[in-house]
This record gives structure tokens, sequence and C-alpha cells, in this order.
């Protein structure tokens, strides 16, 4: 069975959208999420877009900030800097990769953990990693939804994350952990990647090598998340996952598109209500 992250992702922005209509009935202030992009890289533009479009059909303000590739690193904190200290700005996301000559963890650390959307601040990976009630970065909170939405219970299960990076492999793999499944987190130099995947009863892949996980290297009634986000040789989006191979294996599995991408703008809406809340 298929798991439509694309309806899924629309009721999580209806809640945030009821959410919101009901801070505007009651005359308070409107959430704000600020974006800020640097350069013209053609897959973050769409992101980017995709985010802004998503504020405004909850009805929050936001506020989009471009700045040229050839931007410094200290007008970039900079301007990261004024958003900390303006009272109207909830969110603060700046969207990655960014170019080589500005250091991605030093904007990270720039921005106010308070308004943090991406989970990304080490104070919020700390407070993931400790159990506390903290950010969690959008991409792994809308695979744990996805995971809700088909009533999984994760306590006991075989669960194998493909994947290390700090944006989706090891946070996942917490929020794995936080519901007691078994957990593994394989990556590229796994031995023997097809036998590790063969165990898993939930398998989460998040590497962006097209095609990497095939049919032979899932269990049979598996849930298959696929994170990827590749484009083929014909320029069209695809995952990590071979669909056409995976998906009579698997007992439940996720598209692309039309799967955790859309999750991941649908709870970053849910972050920039909750930084709003807690501000
Ligand atoms: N680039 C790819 N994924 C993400 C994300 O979740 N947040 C940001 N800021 N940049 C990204």
């Amino acid at each position: 069975m298929i798991i439509d992250g694309k309806a899924i992702s629309q009721a999580v922005k209806d809640e945030v959208k009821a959410e919101v209509a009901g801070i505007v009935s009651r005359g308070e202030r409107v959430p704000c999420l600020c974006v800020i992009i640097v350069g013209d890289n053609p897959a973050s533009q769409v992101y980017v877009r995709n985010k802004i479009k998503a504020a405004a059909y909850t009805g929050m303000e936001s506020k989009l900030v471009e700045l040229p590739a050839a931007v410094s690193e200290d007008e970039l904190l900079s301007q990261i800097s004024v958003l900390n200290e303006d009272p109207a700005v909830d969110g603060i996301l700046v969207q990655l990769p960014l170019p080589k000559h500005i250091d991605e963890e030093k904007v990270i650390d720039a921005i106010s953990a308070e308004k943090d959307v991406d989970g990304f601040h080490p104070s919020n990976v700390a407070g993931l990693w400790l159990g506390k009630d903290c950010i969690v970065p959008c991409t792994p909170a809308g695979v744990m939804r996805l995971l809700d939405s088909i009533e999984y219970d994760l306590r006991g299960k075989n669960a194998v994350v493909v994947g290390r990076s700090n944006i989706v492999g090891k946070p996942v793999a917490k929020l794995l952990l936080d519901r007691n499944a078994t957990v593994t987190i394989a990556h590229s130099r796994t031995a023997d990647l097809g036998a590790v995947c063969r165990q898993a009863d939930v398998l989460v892949v998040a590497v962006g090598k097209a095609g990497l996980i095939t049919g032979d290297m899932v269990k049979p009634g598996a849930v298959v998340i696929d994170v990827g986000m590749n484009r083929n040789a014909e320029g069209k989006l695809c995952g990590d996952v071979d669909f056409a191979s995976c998906a009579p294996v698997a007992g439940w599995i996720t598209p692309v598109p039309g799967g955790v991408g859309p999750m991941t703008i649908a709870m970053l809406m849910k972050n920039t209500l909750r930084c709003y809340r807690s501000r």
C-alpha cells in the first residue's frame, strides 16, 4: 500500500491553518517565518518558494531574504543577527547547502535556538538526544508522522536507517529509538547493505543515491520510507528506493514525489507555530 504524503501533509497544513485562524480571530499577532536563500541553486529555489507558499496557505506571515552567491559570511551572519532581534519574526530558516566560502556550522550556530525552525542548532540537537521537548528537524518529524498515519507500532520492531546525515539519518534514528524500535544506522561503509536492510521491519532511506534500494533488499511486508530526492538521466524526480522492484515486496511504501517531500514543508509550518507559541 502507498503512504500518501501529499494527502497527509495537506492535513498537517490544515491543522496549522486552523490554529492560525484562531490566532487571527483573537486579534493576536500573526506568526512569521523568515527564509534566507543564498545564491541561485535551482533546487533550493524551488524548495524555498514552496516554503513561502505553504506559509501563505496557513495564513502565516513570511519573509524571504535573497542574498547573492558572493555574499560574505559576515554579511549573512549580520542579517541573521537582525532577524534574531526582530520581535515580529518567529522562525528563521537558512536554506542549505550554502556556497563553499560560507561555514554552515557557524551559520546554524548563529540562529537563535528559539527561532530555529529547522531544529539544527546545537542546543536543539542536544535536546533531542537528551529526550527533552524541543524543536525536531522537519524531515524526521515528517517521517514519524507518516508512520503514525498508518498507526504503525514501532515497539520491538527492527528499524534500519540508511544514511547518517545530521539533517535526516541521525535525528530519525533517535525518534525511532524513542518509540522503542531496535535501530540500526547503515551507511556507505556498511558491509552487505542488502543483508542489513532485509532485517528491517521499517526501512528509512536517506542517502541521495537514485535506486540504491532494490526489491531484493526489502523484507516482505516491510514499511519503506524513501527520503531521497534525486534527478534521473531524464531529469525526472526519483528517490533512493527503486519503487518498481520494492513496491511489490513492501507492505507500505512512500512514493517520490508525493511521499516525504511534502511532509518536510508541512512540519516546518508546525515548527514555526511552535516557535511562535513558545515565544
Ligand atoms: N536543505 C535540504 N533540506 C533542508 C532542510 O530541511 N532545511 C534547510 N534549511 N535546508 C535544507
